[in-house]
């Protein structure tokens, strides 16, 4: 009984509460606009004050005088700014793409990544102008002001903090990296064994980028063409195949994978963890494989068809 009043009494206040706020939120507010005197600092004692401390920092994100580089004012002379729109490209290309020249009233030398050239097929994020998904405009504490963790060299001791920032959006990546032996996790596998954990997940573990480029690549995957090794530009020649593909001669002979008739080449490796997958598992993965990848296809289908109805 008495918990039931305590009930009554805390929902009733509970209201009381929630219809001041809904009230008060229809009072129009005063719009305060902060004034901005000709030539004022964007980063004072009283403003923005913490910018430009941290270890990794772009050097126009923090320079108090080129703000407007990025954020346009409204008006002039008050401290009110243009949104920043879901696709910065624009605001990038400005410095960073391989046409424009950068403005003249700049330091330093942009590097240029933002490009024309339609044989190369961009990462979704990179595509769609979401540089900001990776990267902070102004300072971050990661390499390359990477909003998230990503290491630096070709080498790294794996764990899966290292690469947050992969992990931010691919989030089916659970076992890629991860699991020794899988038939589902990843199609970078021979057979069963993941070539994925083989290269990457090791005390001296390779890092993405000794295969992948981060913003695009003219190859399937995003993988890449060459490497940088030392001082030298190594050539990956990987090869793509309905079922698996190869790639050599840079880092060992020639190799080949294939998901569902493995070849085991004779490089000198490191012996191999668990066990391999049966004639019969691997005859399954296939047929598994197969009907995911109709079902994608009749949903892009599907899609296009509905386009096209719009269209009509
Ligand atoms: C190279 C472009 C660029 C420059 C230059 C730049 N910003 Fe930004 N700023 C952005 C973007 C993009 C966002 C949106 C947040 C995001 O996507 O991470 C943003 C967001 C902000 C925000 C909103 C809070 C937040 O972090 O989301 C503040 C405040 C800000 N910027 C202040 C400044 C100041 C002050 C300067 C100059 C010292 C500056 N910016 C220079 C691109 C820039
Ligand atoms: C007004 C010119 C300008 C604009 C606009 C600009 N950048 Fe830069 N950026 C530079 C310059 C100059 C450098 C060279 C290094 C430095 O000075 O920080 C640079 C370097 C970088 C680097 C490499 C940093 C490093 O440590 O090597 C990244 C990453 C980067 N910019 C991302 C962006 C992104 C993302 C945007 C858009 C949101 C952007 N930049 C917009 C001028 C610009
Ligand atoms: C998926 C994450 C991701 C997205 C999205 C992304 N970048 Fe990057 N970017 C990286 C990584 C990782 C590096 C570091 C590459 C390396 O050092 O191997 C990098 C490096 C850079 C550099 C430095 C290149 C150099 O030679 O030093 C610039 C400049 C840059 N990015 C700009 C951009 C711009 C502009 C966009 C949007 C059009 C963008 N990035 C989108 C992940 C991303
Ligand atoms: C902001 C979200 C985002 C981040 C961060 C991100 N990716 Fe992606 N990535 C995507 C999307 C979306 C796709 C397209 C997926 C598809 O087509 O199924 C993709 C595709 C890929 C592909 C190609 C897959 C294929 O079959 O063609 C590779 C490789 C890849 N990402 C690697 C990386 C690496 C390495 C990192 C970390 C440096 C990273 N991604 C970070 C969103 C992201
Ligand atoms: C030794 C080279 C190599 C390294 C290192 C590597 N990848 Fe891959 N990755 C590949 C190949 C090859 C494919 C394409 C497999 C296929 O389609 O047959 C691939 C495919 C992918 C895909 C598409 C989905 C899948 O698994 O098939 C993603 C996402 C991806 N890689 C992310 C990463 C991330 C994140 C890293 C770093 C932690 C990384 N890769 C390191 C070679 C590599």
């Amino acid at each position: 009984m008495k918990n039931r009043l305590r009930i009554y009494i805390c929902t009733f206040i509970l209201q009381i509460i929630l219809s001041i706020g809904i009230l008060t939120s229809y009072i129009p507010a005063e719009e305060k606009v902060v004034l901005l005197g000709p030539g004022t600092s964007c980063i004072t004692s009283s403003c923005h004050t913490d910018m430009g401390t941290k270890k990794y920092v772009h050097a126009i994100g923090v320079n108090a005088k080129l703000c407007n580089k990025c954020h346009a004012i409204i008006k002039e002379g008050e401290h009110r700014f243009k949104e920043i729109p879901p696709d910065v490209r624009p605001l990038c290309a400005q410095c960073h793409s391989e046409e424009l020249p950068p403005p003249a009233d700049i330091k330093g030398t942009p590097p240029k990544v933002i490009s024309k050239d339609e044989e190369i097929k961009f990462h979704a994020p990179f595509a769609e102008g979401k540089c900001t998904e990776c990267h902070d405009a102004h300072e971050s504490d990661f390499y390359k002001h990477l909003k998230l963790q990503y290491p630096e060299n070709f080498y790294a001791s794996f764990s899966v903090e290292i690469y947050s920032l992969c992990y931010k959006c691919h989030k089916e990546m659970n076992e890629t990296l991860t699991e020794p032996r899988t038939l589902t996790a990843t199609r970078f596998r021979n057979g069963n064994l993941n070539l994925h954990v083989r290269h990457v997940n090791k005390e001296k573990g390779r890092t993405c980028r000794a295969c992948h480029l981060h913003h695009g690549s003219k190859g399937p995957a995003l993988m890449r063409e060459t490497f940088p090794f030392g001082s030298r530009m190594l050539t990956i020649k990987y090869e793509k195949t309905d079922t698996g593909g190869s790639c050599g001669p840079a880092c060992h002979t020639q190799a080949r994978y294939d998901r569902y008739a493995p070849v085991y080449s004779p490089i000198k490796t490191s012996p191999r963890p668990g066990e391999d997958a049966t004639e019969e598992e691997l005859g399954l993965s296939r047929e598994r494989d197969m009907q995911k990848e109709n079902e994608e296809k009749n949903s892009k289908n599907l899609k296009t068809i509905s386009h096209e109805g719009e269209k009509r």
